[in-house]
């Protein structure tokens, strides 16, 4: 029986939030952000562990008391220098250790998404078990789409049918997602997804929710506070 797995990568600064302390770690909701998506992945029974994927420079996570989660989280000390550098270390690092197999399934979710709700991982794990690729919550794009070119003037409307917006968790079985990894060309690449497409794939786009939003700039913390909030009936405290 395959295993299912969590990784959060959690090595990167948080440049474009501009705050010396990396995003990961901002006051939201009374916790630093990265818990709401460690407790969201540690409390489901699925998961069999959570690693968590710190920059070898972190010096905020031990500032935290995380023994509420047992040894189901593992913190490895191995980011990297891009996203998928951090998630390919850390998936080496969980295999050194034996805790991981190739046909497991590893759940990627970034520690910049802290409003990810029980139900939505729950559905996300329900629909691509029995898949042979594997897939990524997402979200059809509602807005209309603008091409802006010379003093932000107009110049094409894009269609936005079959246009969808990515997010995490992305969810693929261990060798895949290795494989897909190590290829030079995905270091730069800002999701799993993207890499595992590079080798002629074709992932499932689960149905998403907006409210799983990622906390990119300063704005994004006032609205994932509202949304915390209303999913916790107004208490901060996360019920299991
Ligand atoms: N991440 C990582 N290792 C890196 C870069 C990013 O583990 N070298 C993680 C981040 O900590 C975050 C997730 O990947 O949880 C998504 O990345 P992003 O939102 O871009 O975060 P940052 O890279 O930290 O932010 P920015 O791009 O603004 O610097
Ligand atoms: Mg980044």
């Amino acid at each position: 029986m395959s295993k299912f797995f969590a990784v959060i990568p959690a090595a990167g600064s948080g440049s474009r939030m501009g705050n010396s302390l990396p995003k990961q770690y901002l006051a939201l909701a009374g916790r630093p952000m990265i818990y709401h998506a460690v407790h969201t992945l540690c409390v489901s029974p699925e998961i069999a562990n959570v690693f968590v994927i710190l920059s070898p420079e972190d010096r905020e996570w031990l500032k935290y008391d995380w023994s509420e989660f047992s040894s189901k989280l593992v913190v490895f000390n191995c980011g990297g220098e891009t996203r998928a550098t951090s998630i390919l270390n850390g998936l080496k690092a969980a295999s050194e250790k034996s805790l991981i197999g190739n046909e497991d399934w590893v759940m990627v979710h970034d520690a910049a998404r802290p409003c990810l709700s029980k139900e939505l991982l729950k559905k996300l794990l329900d629909e691509l078990s029995d898949d042979e690729v594997g897939g990524l919550l997402a979200v059809p794009l509602s807005d209309t789409l603008k091409r802006g070119g010379t003093n932000n003037r107009v110049q094409k409307t894009e269609p936005r049918k079959d246009l969808w917006q990515a997010q995490t968790p992305q969810m693929f079985r261990y060798k895949l997602l290795l494989d897909a990894l190590c290829k030079p060309d995905s270091i730069t690449m800002t999701d799993d997804a993207s890499a595992v497409e590079a080798l002629g794939l074709c992932p499932k786009l689960v149905l998403g929710d907006v409210s799983n939003i990622k906390i990119t700039y300063p704005k994004d913390l006032v609205l994932a506070e509202l949304i915390l909030r209303a999913q916790n009936g107004e208490s901060y405290d996360k019920q299991d």
